[in-house]
């Protein structure tokens, strides 16, 4: 049996990341919409497949399954909205070119054993929705047509939620103080990430 523990924390479960976006990212997006809508429209598709991953992965742990089946579900939702306005734009989807290096090297970082695995993913897709949250604010900011700043303040919101509920999932397995600190090391790998990337008209 997993060990499962009673969530009753008060835990701050907003993350503040460690290295905000560089102000030459959302030029190279405002400079290349369409591709970054491309980009943006795979990564959504992803985010679902990621949500229901865990689920296949995970079928006995009965506490987070309904939570992760609504994100599957939410981040497909939104891969048809972002599809919705390409289709309005004559944009197509693309095929992926080359590994995604962000995902793969974040996936590198984590640890091998099985429950430490589990804690691990779940704190990456907590970071990785609040890197998602934290670039469609500044979209949001940038863009000046109305519906595609509506979509992404939209956007913002949900993906900061979703940061949110990945932390309180691990909650439900383990406790506060060890998810507090791996949070932190993993949020500093992040950092080194995202700013050893390219800068490109992508999410990441
Ligand atoms: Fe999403
Ligand atoms: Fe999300």
């Amino acid at each position: 049996m997993w060990p499962l523990k009673i969530n009753n924390t008060h835990m701050k479960l907003r993350v503040d990341l460690k290295a905000a976006s560089k102000n030459e990212w959302i030029k190279a997006v405002m400079a290349d919409l369409n591709a970054f809508l491309q980009d943006h429209a795979n990564c959504e598709r992803k985010a679902s497949a990621m949500a229901m991953s865990f689920v296949a992965k995970f079928p006995d742990r009965l506490e987070i399954l309904p939570e992760l089946i609504n994100i599957g579900i939410e981040e497909l939702e939104h891969f048809k909205q972002v599809y919705g306005i390409m289709q309005k734009r004559g944009i197509l989807l693309t095929k992926e070119i080359g590994p995604d290096q962000y995902m793969n090297q974040l996936i590198e970082k984590c640890r091998s054993g099985l429950q430490e695995r589990f804690m691990d993913r779940l704190l990456l897709a907590s970071l990785v929705e609040t890197r998602g949250a934290e670039r469609f604010r500044l979209v949001y900011e940038a863009v000046e047509e109305g519906e595609l700043k509506e979509f992404y303040h939209n956007l913002w919101a949900s993906e900061a939620r979703h940061g949110e509920v990945f932390i309180k999932m691990a909650l439900n397995y383990f406790d506060e103080s060890a998810v507090l600190i791996r949070m932190e090391e993993l949020n500093n790998l992040e950092a080194e990430i995202i700013e050893g990337l390219p800068i490109k008209a992508a999410l990441h």
